[in-house]
């Protein structure tokens, strides 16, 4: 068999969670292979929404394995406020959810060190979630980091003590007040309660669900245009979020790739700071965020919200080699007059419908204009009924990108969803 990649086009929260959940049904295991708790994916049934930062989202489906690959970073107080909220409402995982004993673990001086690095940067702060994703994957590349694997190794205590020392002299330098001892009894409780998990080979565990026929499903976080390489930096996380990453983040090989669909909104959102050429800073891009309700599902912050960029979209649909597209939040657009698409970019003068390496100067995107479709379409089931303007919209974005749209998503809801034939 070979394994799927669901992935996000754009800057994150495209609606990964609700879709990885609709589509659980089809998979007999759901994997994560980079990111961290920076993640927040949302899903929804029975009138009850579930935000998830660290564990894939397949959880919610009783037969599905889940595993957490080598490529993400876990911190074990969130990982734990994360089981025992499922756990709350009947969710056990004990024996369903994997762990990577090669995932790096994010430290409580991480998250100061990211802290002190944003207050650092002063005006040009990345808008980081402040989880220490990044302290922990400069610590991981920088080969310091420590390891799910090492919590069970009788010295754990000694390695963990040494790493924190070493970040205790870099927050001096930055002359950061933190106190990080405060977070160590939470820190060190949510170690051992992933003792309780299997800690796995997940490169050799995958490999053998693989060749077993298993059905899986690698679940990206993030969006490809804040990839560590390819995303506008340095306002971009610090893992490779495209789908090269599900192979180094879960030891697949590329031979070994089968669809990618590559999920993308029907506008475009950003959380942090960082350029976005069809951000709405007035009336149009409240309303999205009003209708679409736009603010962080990690932390909460207003999401700056504008129109599709179908430049960015290409360049994402390129990197990942997307098979398949899945639009979601139309349904946000159904009050609007008119709906707009970026179609080129005009750089210094220049026209262009590729992604510049100057994403940082100031660009002019040239818009196609839409009628607004002015329909109801979140109780809508059935693709037929889907109202003529939206259908042209559609097929305009596939022609466009050369891609098929296969999966509409009209509500948060694992009901509210429209599969294409
Ligand atoms: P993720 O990070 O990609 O999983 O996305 P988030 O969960 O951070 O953000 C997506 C938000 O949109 C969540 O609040 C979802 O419940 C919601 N959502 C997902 N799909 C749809 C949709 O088709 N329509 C509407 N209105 N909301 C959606
Ligand atoms: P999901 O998986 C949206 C953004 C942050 C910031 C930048 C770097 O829910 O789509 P980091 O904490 O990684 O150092 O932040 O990346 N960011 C996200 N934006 N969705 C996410 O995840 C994000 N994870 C990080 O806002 O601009
Ligand atoms: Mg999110």
């Amino acid at each position: 068999m070979k394994a799927d990649v669901l992935l996000g086009l754009q800057w994150g929260d495209e609606g990964k969670g609700k879709v990885v959940d609709v589509l659980t049904s089809n998979y007999d295991v759901i994997a994560r292979f980079q990111g961290g708790p920076n993640a927040g994916h949302s899903l929804e049934f029975n009138h009850i929404k579930h935000v998830l930062h660290t564990i894939p989202s397949g959880v919610f489906h009783k037969e599905t394995i889940n595993i957490i690959g080598n490529g993400v970073v876990i911190d074990p107080i969130i990982f734990s406020e994360e089981i025992e909220a499922l756990s709350k409402i009947g969710v056990d995982l004990l024996t369903t959810l994997k762990i990577s004993k090669k995932a790096h673990l994010i430290l409580p001086s991480h998250r100061e060190l990211d802290a002190a690095s944003e207050a650092a940067k002063g005006k040009s702060k990345i808008g980081s979630t402040l989880k220490g994703i990044g302290p922990t994957y400069m610590d991981k590349t920088g080969r310091n980091g420590l390891r799910v694997g090492d919590i069970i190794r009788i010295d754990f205590k000694e390695r963990y003590a040494n790493l924190k020392n070493k970040h205790k002299d870099i927050l001096k330098q930055y002359n950061y007040n933190s106190n990080i001892e405060r977070h160590e009894d939470a820190w060190f409780k949510g170690v051992e309660m992933m003792k309780n998990f299997e800690l796995i080979d997940s490169e050799v565990t995958i490999n053998h669900m693989l060749d077993n026929g298993k059905r899986f499903l690698a679940e990206g976080a993030q969006g490809s245009l804040l990839d560590i390489d390819f995303g506008s930096y340095p306002y971009v996380t610090s893992s490779n979020t495209v789908c090269a990453g599900a192979c180094t983040g879960l030891g697949i090989a590329p031979s070994r790739i089968g669809e990618v669909l590559g999920i993308f909104k029907a506008y475009c959102t950003r959380v942090g700071s960082g350029p976005f050429p069809t951000e709405q800073e007035n009336a149009i891009g409240e309303e999205m965020r009003r209708i679409g309700a736009e603010f962080g599902a990690t932390t909460g912050r207003p999401r700056r919200c504008g129109w599709l960029d179908l430049v960015a979209l290409k360049y994402a649909i390129m990197l990942n080699g997307v098979t398949a597209l899945i639009m979601t939040k139309a349904d946000v657009l159904d009050t609007f007059d008119t709906i707009k698409v970026a179609i080129s970019y005009k750089v210094n003068g220049q026209l262009t419908d590729t992604m510049p390496f100057e994403i940082d100067t100031p660009i002019e995107p040239i818009y196609k204009e839409f009628k607004g479709w002015k329909t109801d379409i979140t109780k809508i089931k059935n693709e037929n009924k889907l109202p003529e303007i939206l259908i042209e919209y559609i097929r305009f974005i596939e022609i466009e990108t050369g891609v098929p749209i296969k999966i509409v998503s009209v509500g948060p809801d694992r009901d509210a969803t429209i599969i294409r034939k």
